[in-house]
């Protein structure tokens, strides 16, 4: 599959809490915090890639990044198969990529009718209505909604509703890959399987690509090619979704795996639990970063900080000692229902 993306040892550091004291007047010493860091991946043409960690992973972050709506301090990025490094090549981008945002609702004006809201890409993005005012109507079909919506605000939209909506603005300048950062988040279980539905159906008919972030592995596990585990901006693991649900080799992606609802809770493997909270980008762990909350860390853990390994060809570790890890998981469990 050739790449429609590619995210290449990108680094993204953002301005840290305001010095205090006399450090506030050393030029050059405003201090920097490390959102991302040396992150690579590819998105292929008509491929969903999952994206999955814990908050604050910086998920939503690359995803921004990745729009050119926030800039990148190191590494490349490239849409197809162009470097983007002008202001012009991200115009490109948001005509060939769309992001579909976090909270629906709120990524809406709210005083301004659906039907007006749809047809903004184009404005935003100079391009002409190629239809006309049919066009709201046409998008909306397209996402399986009555036209009649167009003439609603978005209050009065239900969650499944909205969602629909913020695909149907994803699509209208026909883009070749969406990014759906939590597209499920907050909907029930049978209209997350709907939202789903919607996005595979627009892969088939349409060869979409998409990049799936969410907190859901059950959404996942349902829909995607391939899979990226992130870990304070770093990535863990990555590899074909199937591979790495059955057998995750990282003790983090374990622990996600193993904290998924088992419909049988004797399987749930209590030794694999998630320690503590993700600490704070503002004090990174030394070494391997995960160490202070890995059940299987041991002292170089602390001390060195653990390179990539290929456990296959398109299986990658960030462990010391990912040749250890292997453990059967109950990821199998492709019984269970999707749930946020
Ligand atoms: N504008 C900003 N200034 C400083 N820090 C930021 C900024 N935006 C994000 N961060 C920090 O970057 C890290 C990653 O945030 P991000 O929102 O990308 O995480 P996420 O994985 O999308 O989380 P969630 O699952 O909660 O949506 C967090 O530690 C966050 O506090
Ligand atoms: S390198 Fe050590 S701390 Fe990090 S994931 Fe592997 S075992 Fe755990
Ligand atoms: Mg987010």
């Amino acid at each position: 599959m050739s790449a429609l993306y590619e995210v290449n040892n990108v680094t993204l550091d953002l301005a840290g809490p305001a010095a205090s004291g006399l450090q506030r007047l050393l030029p050059g010493n405003a201090p920097r915090l490390t959102i991302l860091s040396g992150l690579s991946l590819t998105i292929g043409h008509g491929e969903m890639l999952g994206l999955v960690g814990e908050s604050g992973s910086g998920k939503s972050t690359l995803a921004r990044a990745m729009m050119g709506l926030i800039d990148i301090t190191d590494g490349r990025l490239s849409f197809q198969n162009r470097t983007l490094e002008s202001r012009a090549d991200f115009i490109r981008v948001r005509q060939g990529a769309a992001l579909m945002f976090q909270d629906a609702v709120a990524s809406l004006s709210p005083r301004r009718k659906v039907g007006a809201q749809l047809v903004e890409p184009f404005q935003i993005n100079g391009v002409p209505l190629p239809e006309g005012g049919k066009t709201a109507m046409t998008m909306l079909e397209r996402v399986g909604l009555p036209p009649s919506l167009a003439q609603r605000y978005p209050h009065e939209l239900s969650g499944g509703q909205a969602r629909r909506v913020s695909v149907a603005r994803a699509l209208a300048l026909q883009p070749k890959l969406v990014i759906a950062d939590e597209p499920t988040a907050g909907l029930d279980v049978s209209v997350q399987a709907e939202i789903l539905n919607l996005m595979t159906g627009l892969r088939r008919d349409m060869g979409l690509s998409f990049l799936i972030i969410t907190h859901n592995l059950a959404v996942v596990r349902h829909v995607t090619d391939r899979v990226a585990v992130l870990y304070l901006g770093r990535m863990v693991e990555w590899g074909p979704t199937r591979e790495v649900f059955a057998r995750p080799r990282h003790p983090y992606t374990q622990s996600l795996v193993a904290a998924e609802p088992q419909a049988d809770p004797r399987k749930r493997r209590a030794d694999l639990a998630l320690k503590g909270e993700i600490p704070s980008v503002l004090a990174r762990p030394t070494g391997c970063e995960f160490h202070t909350r890995c059940p299987l860390a041991r002292p170089r853990c602390a001390a060195e900080e653990p390179r990539p390994r290929m456990i296959t060809p398109d299986h990658m570790v960030r462990c010391h000692f990912a040749e250890d890890t292997k453990t059967e998981t109950q990821g199998g469990n492709h019984g269970t229902e999707l749930e946020h």
